[in-house]
């Protein structure tokens, strides 16, 4: 019924055949790292013909570097050896987990001087935020909405790993994430598919630089694909069960933007899509992924995600689960050896085609090829002493941190802190912490890098103002016999810094929690704190949007930090003190209560909106809205909208929609804005989201000054997936509005046209 009824709706298909591919068209195609000259073809093809299939099974295998975590001599020797004698053998095409320049060397003397073929290892490690110079988590990453701020930092991630024999990333992960409670929220730009897309885009951008031959570049891998960020109850590795068009207008297209800037890895994802793993998925896989977007890198699974699909119920055994994986394209096993112990077998008995596997090998070895291992595998060992954790990397680390920091609240402009102010009282569990700002995936990052808050705010304050310190409870546990010092230092200081949230245990993979309210009794804490009467000022250490009501109502100054890097303290500092005016707006909903999940900007209307009124789609004891909206984020001056302009209200619909907006700084500091450009399709073949964000631009302006701003968005990038899964952006009106957030200042409406 309902396909008929599409159907016959009048509109346009703009990309028959080519589903997906004006999803996210604001980053074009850039990059090419997977195409390969007619000399490097010959070279894979002649390689190809003189490997066996067990040869091309060694390709295809990833194995964990274990024996790097191995603290005992004897046992991490005998593993060294063993480790040395399979890349000989030609039976590992890559390590994950392997850091440090004179022991890949080795490794790479292995594969390349003593292995009949000579052919390079490639070294994958999960640089997710940074490396030794640790920056915000992806998330905060996002909330700076600076793409070229998160490119410079991803291009400093590189430049660090690569000095330390990393080839490539298993980053950025891009999973669009409605669910805080999933613990990976941390890792991804949060619930937006154009935001996330433009900061996908960004950090493949930042790794890959220019030439991923150059010795500072590495090889970006876009992951999970796809949908991990859906799974259901934001439970980890769990069901996903989305509709296809969900997946093609929400998931689907920060992977799109980091195919078209030429990302030239792919990880599989753990979960299942709608019954079929990812990693064993056709459709996602080969279809979308090759077929449709022409992507020509590698796919390697996630960790033994591939044997993984027996517990899925979608596999027998290994064998079946290898055929069906390298079959759907992934290309490169994760950890499990699996392909290794069974593709051989596989191919005899005809369960596998030789020409997948020559197929998978050919896209492997392209890439080897690409970042130059075949010419120079080797690496500089002095290179990592010059350029691991430069001053200008951690200055860098600064400006990011500062700049993903969002202020919630600032009653009666409580901050920037006050000159009138001469002691402050510390409080709180994290404010001392040099690990907790490290968040999620430190790697090799280090704690005894970090600035603390307490830190960053005492060297800040200098000798004028004291700063002193209560922890008051811990992060976790129900014990408040810290509070009455808590309270006492607090009675006998101008300002309390009151500094809670979570650990950097409580988010990233592995680790989703049931609530996203604050743990143990910190909110007591903050309430005790509060009763005395002081100025409290909230700083939030979170690795997730977060559930905290009474502190929004009764807190006057609330800033989110995340878990911002090494350079945390100093940049609470530099906001707290008013030397850098926050800028950062929420990637993400945060909501009133953990069962208000899921809340996010791109809901549907519903057939009965919320309203006061009983019979609508509301919860009874809650109010309906978020407690704040994503893009939202305050400054320490303030920002006028005006004189919104569409340049034609009836737009082609392969023409441009063509906006300006003055936006003024009417505060008394300098500042920098996000402008938001949100749009509803008032009526469609199928129901679309109450907001779409469309464009944005981070403007800085001097107090009084005014800037027209002016955003084009191509009409292709106003369509959806129809029911029948074709792309299409039809004729009919449409609300508009441009503000510091995604409840807009100004507001218009335009048409799209036949
Ligand atoms: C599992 C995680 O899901 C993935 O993101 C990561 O890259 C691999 N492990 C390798 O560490």
């Amino acid at each position: 019924m309902q396909h008929n009824h599409a159907r016959r709706m009048s509109r346009l298909i703009l990309t028959c055949g080519v589903l997906g591919l004006l999803s996210a068209p604001q980053v074009l195609a850039e990059v090419q790292p997977m195409k390969q000259s007619a000399e490097v073809e010959a070279k894979i093809n002649a390689l190809i013909e003189s490997m066996t299939v067990e040869e091309m099974a060694g390709q295809l295998t990833q194995i964990w570097g274990s024996e790097v975590q191995d603290t005992n001599p004897v046992t991490a020797k005998t593993k060294h050896e063993d480790l040395l004698g399979q890349i000989r053998a030609g039976m590992v095409g890559s390590l994950l987990g392997a850091h440090g320049a004179e022991y890949i060397n080795e490794l790479q003397r292995a594969a390349v001087k003593e292995s009949k073929h000579g052919i390079p290892l490639i070294i994958g490690n999960d640089v997710i935020h940074g490396y030794r110079t640790m920056f915000p988590i992806p998330l905060g990453g996002a909330a700076t909405w600076d793409v070229d701020l998160i490119e410079k930092s991803e291009r400093v991630a590189a430049i660090e790993c690569a000095a330390m024999g990393t080839h490539w990333t298993f980053a950025p992960m891009i999973d669009v994430c409605r669910d805080p409670r999933w613990g990976r929220v941390a890792e991804g730009a949060g619930e937006d598919p154009m935001l996330g897309s433009a900061m996908a885009a960004a950090r493949v951008r930042g790794f890959q630089g220019k030439d991923l031959t150059a010795k500072d570049t590495v090889l970006a891998c876009a992951k999970h694909f796809v949908a991990y960020g859906g799974a259901e109850g934001g439970r980890d590795y769990n069901t996903v069960d989305i509709s296809l068009q969900t997946l093609h207008d929400v998931y689907l297209p920060p992977f799109k933007a980091a195919v078209n800037v030429g990302a030239g890895s792919i990880m599989s994802a753990f979960n299942e899509v709608n019954g079929v793993p990812a990693s064993a998925n056709p459709y996602t896989l080969t279809t979308v992924l090759r077929d449709q977007w022409g992507f020509g890198g590698f796919v390697v699974s996630d960790w033994s995600s591939v044997t993984e699909v027996i517990p899925h119920g979608f596999a027998v055994d290994a064998a079946d689960a290898d055929a069906k994986a390298i079959t759907a394209g992934v290309d490169m096993d994760m950890s499990s050896m699996s392909y290794r112990e069974h593709l051989p077998s596989l191919v005899k008995s005809g369960k596998v085609s030789k020409a997948v596997v020559e197929e998978a090998v050919r896209r492997v070895l392209r890439m080897k090829f690409a970042l130059g291992l075949f010419d120079d595998p080797y690496l500089d060992t002095e290179l990592e002493k010059k350029v691991i954790l430069t001053d200008e990397n951690r200055a860098l680390a600064r400006e990011v941190a500062r700049s993903s920091f969002v202020l919630l609240r600032n009653e009666d402009s409580l901050l920037p802190i006050k000159d009138d102010v001469k002691s402050i009282a510390v409080i709180g569990p994290l404010a001392e912490s040099k690990r907790d700002p490290l968040g999620t995936w430190a790697g090799v990052a280090k704690a005894e890098d970090v600035v603390s808050v307490m830190e960053g705010l005492k060297s800040r304050a200098g000798e004028k103002v004291s700063v002193r310190y209560a922890k008051g409870c811990d992060i976790s546990s129900d014990d408040t016999s810290g509070f009455s010092e808590a309270v006492e230092l607090t009675k006998d200081s101008d300002l309390v810094v009151i500094v809670i949230g979570e650990s950097a245990e409580m988010s990233g993979e592995a680790h989703s929690r049931s609530s996203v309210e604050l743990p143990g009794v910190q909110r007591e804490l903050v309430q005790a704190v509060a009763k005395t009467g002081k100025p409290v000022v909230v700083v939030l250490l979170n690795g997730r949007p977060m559930a905290l009501p009474w502190i929004a109502e009764n807190i006057p100054a609330i800033l989110v930090t995340w878990h911002a890097g090494i350079e945390c303290g100093n940049a609470v500092a530099d906001v707290l003190f008013g030397d850098f005016n926050p800028c950062g707006k929420l990637p993400s909903t945060f909501p009133r209560k953990t069962g208000q999940i899921p809340i996010y900007l791109g809901h549907k209307n519903t057939g009965r909106p919320p309203t006061t009124e009983r019979y609508t789609s509301k919860y009874i004891d809650l109010p309906w809205t978020p407690l704040y909206p994503f893009g939202y984020g305050l400054s320490y001056t303030t920002f006028g909208y005006s004189n919104l302009n569409i340049a034609s209200s009836d737009i082609k619909r392969d023409g441009t929609l063509s906006v300006t907006v003055d936006v003024a700084n009417t505060g008394k500091v300098a500042g920098a804005e996000i402008v938001q450009l949100y749009v509803r399709d008032l009526v469609g073949s199928m129901t679309r989201p109450v907001k779409e964000l469309k464009a944005f631009r981070k403007v800085t302006l001097a107090p009084g000054e005014s800037q027209n701003i002016a955003f084009d968005v191509a009409a292709s990038e106003l369509g959806f997936h129809n029911w029948d899964m074709e792309y299409v952006v039809e004729p009919g009106e449409f609300q508009l509005w441009v503000g510091g957030s995604s409840t807009g200042d100004v507001e218009g409406r335009f048409q799209i046209v036949e």
